[in-house]
């Protein structure tokens, strides 16, 4: 399956890939953490302020009425790009961590209580911990951990032994930004429905690397930001069912989720505004359709299949290198390699590597429970997008070895 574009014609898009950095080209291999923008999406963007900006679902204004539209038509781009069945479905938030917050809140308020358990990950972003260990701690309920093997590959059969009549609900991400693993999310949502519980999908990685279909997947809640998709940041969304979002208090008070009030009462608005408080993101929300529209528009799979491509090139010369070791070989991976070189320091791998124009994240990257599953204090992650060259991986490559000679 072939991209409907070249790689030349794809990095001449993404203004910043043609940069500088300590008089090198910029190699970019921190798509985990953000992804670049095309010139789609700043273009969107600036147009918008240029031209349409005016306050979303507030005024009888044309600009307004303009805004409203394009808002409306990004979250139809949204429902599309990751099959849900319905547009009040589609809530836009601040991001992933927004959306998880939002859904330990409203859920927890709702659902949890005294003695309840919550079924998350090994290998969970702090973003799918912490708001359920404040979850547990407000409630008194009980945090329980499904661990993973080695290799990165989630144990289904403690997972199994771990939901009981107390479960209310699992929170698992679809892929490890440290690891890689691809999560059998399918699986996991389809045993927790037969006990009845429901389950969170963080996509946060998932949705940068290949298709995602909420419906075929079954979860009750998938989230992601627009950031990792080649979208603006500061704007995401959480993707609920609709019968559970009726059923759950509005995390925020104040602005669009209001229907009526009076110092007595306030009723709430419909989905999907009862969960968009406030004036919303609505040029990042805008912004992040552009961003959907073209990576649909460059095929989706192509993009995946390119991305496996670059990954087997950085695999295979990386295990070429002695004493490296990588973190994460679950057969099912994307393209995000975590990886030591011998004793080296990853902060001081990191900071060589940046000289020679290698942008890569060294740490723990939020995740400082796969370290310790590890017994390490950090690693060095490549994350790697379809817009990456073989000749960046081989430039990559060629850098570690450097830095390994350099501490020999
Ligand atoms: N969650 C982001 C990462 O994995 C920041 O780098």
């Amino acid at each position: 399956m072939n991209l409907s574009k070249t790689i030349e014609e794809i990095r001449t898009e993404f203004p910043i890939l043609s940069i500088k950095v300590y008089g090198k080209p910029l190699i970019y291999l921190d798509n985990g953490a953000t992804t670049q923008k095309p010139e789609q999406v700043i273009r969107v963007m600036e147009e918008l302020y240029r031209t349409s900006n005016a306050n979303v679902h507030r005024g009888v204004h044309r600009l307004s009425d303009m805004v409203s539209d394009r808002y409306e038509a990004a979250r139809e781009t949204v429902r599309a790009f990751i099959n849900a069945p319905k547009r009040e479905e589609i809530i836009f938030t601040a991001g992933t961590t927004a959306s998880i917050n939002a859904v330990a809140f409203s859920f927890g308020e709702r659902f949890v209580g005294e003695g309840d358990e919550i079924v998350i990950s090994g290998m969970e972003h702090h973003a799918n911990i912490v708001p359920w260990q404040m979850l547990c701690e407000r409630k008194k309920a009980k945090l329980k951990v499904i661990p993973f093997t080695d290799e990165g590959v989630l144990d289904l059969e403690a997972y199994r032994g771990m939901l009981t009549e107390r479960t209310r609900i699992v929170a698992v991400t679809h892929v490890s930004n440290v690891l890689g693993t691809v999560n059998p999310v399918k699986e996991i949502v389809a045993e927790a429905h037969s006990h009845g519980i429901p389950v969170l999908v963080d996509g946060a990685q998932g949705i940068q690397h290949g298709i995602v279909d909420v419906s075929e997947i079954g979860c009750d809640f998938y989230v992601f930001s627009g950031h990792k998709v080649y979208g603006p940041n500061g704007i995401g969304v959480l993707y609920g069912k609709e019968n559970l979002l009726n059923e759950i208090p509005p995390y925020q008070g104040g602005g669009d989720m209001v229907a009526n009030v009076t110092f007595e009462k306030t009723t709430y608005n419909e989905l999907p505004f009862k969960f968009e408080a406030g004036t919303t993101n609505f040029t990042g929300a805008i912004g992040m359709a552009a961003a959907l529209d073209y990576l649909s528009s460059l095929g989706r799979e192509a993009v995946a299949e390119r991305e496996q491509t670059l990954l087997a090139r950085a695999t295979s010369g990386m295990s070429a290198i002695e004493g490296l070791r990588i973190y994460g070989t679950a057969p099912h991976k994307v393209s995000v390699i975590s990886f030591l070189p011998g004793a080296i320091h990853p902060y001081d791998a990191g900071m060589i590597l940046d000289k020679m124009g290698i942008a890569v994240r060294t740490g723990t990257h939020c995740a400082q429970p796969v370290m310790e599953r590890y017994g390490i204090t950090g690693t060095i992650r490549a994350s790697i997008a379809f817009y990456n060259t073989e000749e960046e991986i081989d430039a990559v490559l060629r850098g570690i070895g450097r830095v390994t000679e350099m501490f020999a």
